[in-house]
């Protein structure tokens, strides 16, 4: 009955992790780490890698172009990372990491605006069951003027010190963000996506077991949070 059920967990993971890797061949990485910019910031865009050979480079895909590669009239590459050192409102946009063969990193959406409050956020889709906190600034005030919340058009609520903690976050905390400074303005708007950890992912792809109600409890759970 154990041997049975350590199967049907540790199958599916094997299969998981080898997938992971082949999906995932770079990840992009943000320097400041926000989705936020205002006009002439600079950003750095990174692509982590595990094989320099296999000539990562960073694309983007704005209303200026598609699939427009670091140095091809924006940024300045420099081995596998990008700067742009005086972001503008067209650089707003998908960024993502490239190699030569065509294989793609996830994407990331940059936001840069003409307007003096940006929304600070998480980038990278954050993990089920963590804290995120959310910040709103200025350019110019110190960061902590009371600012108000928003999530997919309504208020969440308002908050003294500018900055809100979404405690052990859910799928349902994922949403469209924004934030507004009374007297500054309002921050543009930035998803927030939850992904869930790897183990819940791979009992999903698992058969229930008729054997053990215990796990078949679990699988059920885990099932109503993860929809391919
Ligand atoms: C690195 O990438 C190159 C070019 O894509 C490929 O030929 C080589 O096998 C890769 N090496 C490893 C260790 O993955
Ligand atoms: C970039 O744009 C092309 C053409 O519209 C589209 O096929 C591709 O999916 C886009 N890439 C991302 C990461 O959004």
């Amino acid at each position: 009955m154990m041997e049975t059920s350590l199967q049907y967990l540790l199958f599916p993971c094997l299969l998981l992790c080898c997938r992971t890797n082949e999906v995932l061949p770079a990840a992009l990485t943000v320097s400041p780490s926000r989705s936020q910019f205002f006009k002439r910031d600079s950003v750095s865009l990174s692509c982590e890698e595990d094989n320099s050979s296999a000539g990562w480079t960073v694309r983007r895909n704005t209303t200026k172009g598609t699939r427009t590669q670091c140095g091809d009239g924006w940024g300045i590459p420099s081995a596998s990372t990008c700067t742009i050192s005086f972001l503008l409102s067209w650089d707003s946009g998908v960024y993502w990491c490239e190699s030569r063969e065509g294989a793609a990193s996830s994407s990331i959406q940059l936001t840069v605006t003409g307007g003096s409050v940006i929304l600070q956020s998480p980038v990278l889709p954050v993990m089920e069951g963590d804290d995120v906190t959310l910040s709103c600034h200025t350019k110019t005030a110190p960061s902590n003027l009371p600012a108000a919340f928003y999530k997919d058009g309504s208020l969440i609520r308002t908050e003294p010190a500018g900055h809100m903690t979404l405690h052990h976050v859910t799928s349902s905390d994922e949403g469209l963000y924004r934030c507004s400074i009374s007297g500054h303005g309002e921050s543009p708007s930035s998803r927030i996506s939850v992904s869930g950890s790897d183990l819940p992912v791979a009992m999903v792809m698992t058969p229930p077991t008729k054997a053990d109600q215990g796990l078949d409890k679990d699988y059920d759970d885990v099932t109503t949070e993860h929809h391919f």
